[in-house]
């Protein structure tokens, strides 16, 4: 066997061994009965050990350093190569002490902010998060020189991403669309009650699945559960799994849920399965997972088109709740933008503001310029800046998101970077697919989603976020493509 195909033979192991957690991780959040919880956590850590001995054997370093000069590999074996070597390298910069040490903090500071966020204390969770964010700090060391300490963290989620460049997309965010949401402030605002009255579950989880249908999700590789959070796993191309969650008194949840996480799902779906377990045959970065959920959420999901084919079959399907409801007024309240307290039912616009909040608090975090206890007076003055609310209490401000509490800094700008490379990919779909809105509003999704195949999905990770910005688009990454289309839509929303 030559030494590529025994790369191969050491990935897929050691994909292997991670689909087997995830298969447990989903469980976990869908059926496993309370008891199970102990032994599973058990389970769960057995697995990411072996996982980890398998990602840093002494065999596959030796494999991966002899592959990185081997001229007679093709480009793509190429790129393979040098992704794992990387992988590989860092991977051997944490000591084990570290990874425990980082494991255990983990778990006991997520233990801290589920009771300090139910009992709205802040001083519970506090000491467990300065622990946690001097083990961050630490990593940030040990990862290696960056230009600013937080890069080593935003790479972990989205590789390559530049501190710097994100303090340039964000001021953009700044000055323009915290104006635009000012001049929308001060137009006669959208109505939205007929989207809280009572909705019934069983009709809703049907027409949530109906949704998915028309998107394109392959229900032979895949299925929906319900959970308390939604979220999209896969255990291979061949298996993805979404959840969703059913509010009776709230129709949003399960609308916005199953497209968001649908857009998640077809690009897993999309992934070559003959490349599993390597870069090829993975997503690119969160950004651009992202990017595929938002494209269908927002770009496709809230738009006139859309609901031009669907809104007669939601009405069919809750006679009662929109009898008196025209489609403009069921379109503006798909549309509202309302400032609000919680970043996760934010509208499309806002939900900026809620993202560079906390891109301002991280970074400034990690430089040490604030500390833990600086936190929740530091996040009630950015919300009255940017969004000029005053923040209740501390379980709806500063304790609201699980993140924090998993050691997950660097991940939240990775949510405006996945809007933001949405609208640009979406502003390029309209340009080379002929009569895509009309489409759209046949209830016609294959276009798109070919499209999507073919431009993002099929690629694997053989680009980077950039790269692959750059081959679809012409140009790296602009803010002025989320701008357009924000302000032609709500121009006309809200008679600007
Ligand atoms: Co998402």
């Amino acid at each position: 066997m030559n030494n590529y195909a025994k790369y191969k033979g050491m990935m897929r192991k050691i994909a292997d061994i991670q689909y087997s957690s995830a298969v447990l991780s989903w469980d976990q959040e869908t059926y496993m009965p309370p008891k199970g919880a102990n032994f599973r956590a058990q389970q769960l850590s057995t697995l990411a050990g072996i996982g980890h001995e398998l990602a840093t054997s002494k065999e596959l370093g030796e494999i991966l350093n002899a592959l990185s000069s081997d001229a007679s590999l093709s480009e793509k074996e190429k790129r393979n190569i040098k992704q794992s070597l990387k992988n590989y390298n860092d991977n051997l910069k944490y000591t084990t002490a570290f990874v425990e040490e980082l494991s255990k903090t983990i778990s006991e500071t997520f233990q801290a902010w589920q009771k300090a966020k139910a009992d709205n204390n802040f001083a519970l969770y506090a000491p467990y998060l300065e622990k946690l964010v001097k083990l961050k700090r630490e990593e940030c060391k040990l990862l290696g020189t960056f230009a600013h300490p937080y890069d080593a963290l935003l790479n972990q989620y989205e590789p390559g991403a530049k501190t710097a460049d994100l303090e340039l997309l964000f001021t953009d965010v700044r000055n323009q669309l915290v104006a635009f949401v000012k001049k929308i402030a001060a137009k006669p605002q959208n109505e939205d009650k007929f989207m809280f009255l009572h909705f019934d579950k069983t009709k809703q989880w049907e027409f949530g699945l109906d949704l998915l249908k028309q998107m394109g999700y392959d229900f032979e590789g895949g299925r929906q559960d319900a959970s308390s959070h939604p979220f999209t796993t896969n255990f291979s191309s061949q298996d993805v799994r979404v959840t969703t969650r059913v509010n009776e008194k709230d129709i949003n949840e399960m609308i916005w849920s199953c497209i968001h996480e649908g857009g998640h799902a077809l690009y897993e779906q999309g992934l070559p399965s003959e490349e599993y377990g390597l870069p090829s045959g993975e997503y690119v970065s969160l950004g651009i997972h992202e990017s595929q959920s938002r494209l269908w959420e927002n770009n496709v999901g809230r738009s006139l088109g859309y609901w031009k084919g669907n809104f007669s079959k939601l009405t069919k399907a809750f006679p009662d709740n929109f009898k008196s409801v025209s489609f403009e007024d069921f379109y503006k309240a798909m549309n509202i933008v309302k400032p609000s307290l919680i970043r996760t039912s934010a509208d499309e616009l806002t939900y900026h503001f809620h993202v560079l909040i906390r891109f301002e608090i991280e970074k400034a975090l990690i430089e040490g310029t604030i500390e833990v206890n600086d936190l929740s007076s530091y996040w009630n003055s950015k919300y009255k800046e940017y969004l000029g609310l005053d923040v209740p209490s501390d379980s709806k401000g500063v304790l609201q998101d699980i993140h924090w509490s998993h050691g997950s800094f660097g991940y939240f700008p990775t949510y405006s970077l996945g809007s933001f490379y949405a609208a640009q990919f979406f502003a390029q779909a309209k340009k080379e697919i002929k009569g895509l809105e009309s489409e759209i509003e046949k209830g016609n999704m294959k276009p798109l989603l070919d499209w999507l195949r073919e431009k993002v999905h099929k690629h694997g990770k053989y680009y980077s976020a950039e790269e692959l910005c750059i081959s679809i688009t012409g140009e790296k990454l602009n803010f002025k493509y989320f701008m357009d289309y924000a302000t032609n839509k709500y121009t006309q929303l809200y008679n600007l």
